[in-house]
C-alpha cells in the first residue's frame, strides 16, 4: 500500500486530467522554480541534514539545497525506524553531487532516495546494494549518458556467487544525456514498474536499448517524452506485457506508430501531444481497444480528424483533444461504430480552430462533461440543435461555456444563450412564417443549404426539360408508326370511334 507521503513524491504522472491547464501550469511552475532556485542560491543551508520523524514508521533526511558534493553518512535516527513497515524519504534535491558512491544501509520497507538536480556524471558499481528496499530513486536532471547506466550499478547483495536483486519499483533517468540504455540495465531490479525517461537524447530506440525496455517486463508506465524519436520499431514493446500507461509527447512523429497495438491488450493511458502529426484517420489508434484516456493536445500541424479515427477504442472513457491551433475538421464519422455502446464521458475539444460540429458526431446527451471552449463556433442551426435539443450545454463546466464567434449578430455570445427559433424546428415542420416572424437572415444558412436549394431547383428545370423531350420524342415516334402503319391505325380508330 503506498502512503501519501510515497504519492506526494512521484512527481510526473503522465497522464493529468487538467490538461487545459498545462501550458499556464508550466509557466507558473516554471517562475516558482526560477524564484526558488534563485531564492536557494543565496540562501543555500550548510550543517547536517534535517530529520523529521512521525513515529517509528516515518522518517525523512532532508538534505536538499546544502551545496552537498559527497554523500554523508546517515545520522543515527535513521537506524530506530521500523523494519517491519517504516518509510524512508532520503532527498539531496539541488546539490552539487558528481559521483553517487555505495550508499550506507537504511531500514524500512520502503526507501526513496532522490538526487534530483545535481551533476551526477557517475554511479559506483553497487552503489545501492545496501538498501534492499529501494522502491523509488530519482536521478532525473543530472548530467547521466548511457555508458554510465550499466547494470552492475544496481547489483543486489552477493551471495552463492550471484548478486541479488534489488526492489526498485520507480526510476526516474528523466532531463539526462542517455542516448541509449545497456542492453542488460534492467537485470536486477524485476519489480520496475514506472520508468521515465523523458527529455533525454534518445533519437533512435537501437536495438540495445529495445533489448533492455524489453527485459522490464513488469513496467507499467513509461514515459518517452521528448527523447527526439520519430519511430517505435515493431517489435520494441513486445515484452512489456503490463504496460498500461506510455507518453510519446514531444517527440517527431507524424503518425501514432503502429507498433502500439503490440501493447493494446493492456495500455489504458496514451500521451501524444506535441508531435508533428498533420491528421489522424483510422489507422491511428488500431488495436487499443482498452485504451481509458486518450491525450492528443499542442500538435500545431494537426488538421483533420477524419472518419473512423476512434472506432477503435472500444473503451475510451476520456478524450482530451485541445489545444491543436490548426485542427478545424472533424468528421461526423469520426466515432463510427462506437454510437451503440457508447463509453465516453468526457470530451474536451478546447481551444482548437473548429468552428462547426456535426449533429451526429457523437450521442451528446450521453457525455457527463464537454469542453468547447475557445474555439471559433458558428453558431448555426447544427450547433444549437447539438447544445439544445441534445443537451451539450448541460454538459459544460461551471465557467466554461464556450462562446459564438459567427455569424456577426451572435459574435460573443454563449453557445447556450443563442435562440433556436430561427432554425427549422426540430420537431415541427419548418414554415414560411417562422422565416419572416423570428427574423431569419441569410447569415445563417451554411454553404451546405444554399448548394442543396440551388440542385433543388436544378433539378426541377432538369427534369422538366426531360418531361419536354419525353414527350417530344414519343410524339415523333407517334406520328412515324402513323405513317408506317396507317390501316391500323385507321382500323383501331373506326373500332374505337365509329
Ligand atoms: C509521513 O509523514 C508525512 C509528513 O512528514 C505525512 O504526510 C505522511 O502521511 C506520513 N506517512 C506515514 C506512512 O505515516
Ligand atoms: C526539504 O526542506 C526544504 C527547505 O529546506 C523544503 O522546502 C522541502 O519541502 C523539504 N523537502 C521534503 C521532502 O520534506
Ligand atoms: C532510538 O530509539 C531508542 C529507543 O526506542 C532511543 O532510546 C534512542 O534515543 C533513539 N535514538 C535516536 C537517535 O533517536
Ligand atoms: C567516484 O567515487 C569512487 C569512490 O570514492 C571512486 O573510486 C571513483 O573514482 C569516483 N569516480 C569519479 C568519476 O569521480
Ligand atoms: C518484487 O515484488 C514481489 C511482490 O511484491 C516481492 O515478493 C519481491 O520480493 C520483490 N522483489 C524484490 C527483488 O524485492
Ligand atoms: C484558424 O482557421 C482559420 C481558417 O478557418 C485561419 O484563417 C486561422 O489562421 C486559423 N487560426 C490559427 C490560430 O491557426
Ligand atoms: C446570455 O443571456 C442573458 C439573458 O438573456 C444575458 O443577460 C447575457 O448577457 C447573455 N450572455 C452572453 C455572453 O451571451
Amino acid at each position: 500500500m503506498m502512503s501519501n507521503w510515497f504519492n506526494f513524491f512521484i512527481i510526473s504522472s503522465v497522464h493529468s486530467s487538467t490538461f487545459c491547464l498545462v501550458t499556464l501550469l508550466q509557466v507558473l511552475v516554471l517562475l516558482c522554480v526560477l524564484i526558488s532556485t534563485s531564492h536557494a542560491q543565496s540562501h543555500a543551508k550548510t550543517g547536517p541534514c534535517d530529520v523529521t520523524i512521525d513515529d517509528v514508521n516515518n522518517l525523512t533526511l532532508n538534505c536538499s539545497r546544502r551545496d552537498i558534493d559527497k554523500i554523508p553518512n546517515w545520522p543515527e535516527q535513521v537506524n530506530n525506524i521500523s523494519n517491519k513497515d517504516g518509510h524512508v524519504l532520503i532527498t539531496f534535491f539541488s546539490n552539487d553531487i558528481r559521483n553517487v558512491t555505495q550508499l550506507q544501509s537504511v531500514p524500512g520497507t520502503r526507501v526513496a532516495i532522490s538526487f534530483k538536480s545535481n551533476r551526477i556524471v557517475e554511479i559506483e558499481d553497487d552503489a545501492f546494494r545496501n538498501i534492499e528496499r529501494l522502491v523509488y530513486l530519482d536521478l532525473s536532471n543530472n548530467l547521466i549518458s548511457g555508458e554510465v547506466l550499466r547494470s552492475e550499478i544496481f547489483q543486489g547483495t552477493y551471495s552463492d556467487g550471484v548478486y541479488k536483486s534489488i526492489a526498485l519499483e520507480t526510476l526516474n533517468l528523466g532531463h539526462n544525456e542517455i542516448h541509449s540504455l545497456d542492453r542488460y540495465l534492467f537485470q536486477y531490479t524485476p519489480n520496475l514498474t514506472r520508468l521515465y525517461l523523458n527529455n533525454n537524447p534518445i533519437e533512435i530506440l537501437d536495438h540495445v536499448t529495445i533489448f533492455a525496455l524489453s527485459s522490464a517486463t513488469n513496467l507499467e508506465v513509461l514515459d518517452l517524452s521528448n527523447t527526439e524519436i520519430d519511430n517505435v520499431p515493431t517489435d520494441a514493446f513486445k515484452g512489456l506485457v503490463n504496460l498500461r500507461q506510455i507518453d510519446l509527447s514531444g517527440n517527431q512523429f507524424v503518425t501514432v506508430p503502429e507498433s502500439l497495438s503490440i501493447v493494446g491488450k493492456t495500455l489504458q493511458y496514451l500521451t501524444f501531444n506535441d508531435n508533428p502529426l498533420v491528421e489522424l484517420n483510422d489507422d491511428s489508434f488500431v488495436g487499443l481497444a482498452n485504451l481509458l484516456e486518450l491525450e492528443v493536445g499542442e500538435n500545431n500541424y494537426l488538421e483533420e480528424v477524419k472518419r473512423s479515427t476512434f472506432s477503435p477504442l472500444k473503451s475510451l472513457r476520456v478524450l482530451h483533444l485541445c489545444h491543436n491551433r490548426n485542427l478545424r475538421y472533424i468528421s461526423h464519422n469520426a466515432f463510427r461504430g462506437l454510437k451503440d455502446k457508447w463509453t465516453l464521458k468526457e470530451v474536451y475539444l478546447d481551444e482548437n480552430n473548429l468552428s462547426e460540429l456535426s449533429t451526429d458526431l457523437m450521442p451528446w446527451n450521453k457525455l457527463d462533461v464537454l469542453g468547447m471552449t475557445g474555439n471559433n463556433w458558428l453558431c448555426n442551426c447544427d450547433l444549437a440543435n447539438i447544445v439544445t435539443k441534445q443537451e451539450a450545454g448541460t454538459k459544460f463546466k461551471v465557467g466554461e461555456i464556450p462562446y459564438c464567434a459567427a455569424p456577426m449578430r451572435l459574435s460573443g455570445a454563449y453557445v447556450t444563450n443563442i435562440t433556436v427559433s430561427y432554425c427549422p424546428s426540430f420537431d415541427s415542420p419548418f414554415t414560411q412564417q417562422n422565416l419572416r416572424s423570428k427574423g431569419f437572415s441569410f447569415s445563417d444558412l451554411r454553404p451546405k443549404h444554399i448548394l442543396w436549394s440551388i440542385l433543388g431547383v436544378a433539378s426541377v428545370v432538369v427534369i422538366g426539360m426531360l418531361c419536354g423531350l419525353l414527350v417530344n420524342t414519343t410524339k415523333a415516334i407517334y406520328r412515324k408508326k402513323v405513317r408506317s402503319e396507317p390501316i391500323r391505325y385507321i382500323h383501331i380508330s373506326n373500332s374505337s370511334f365509329a
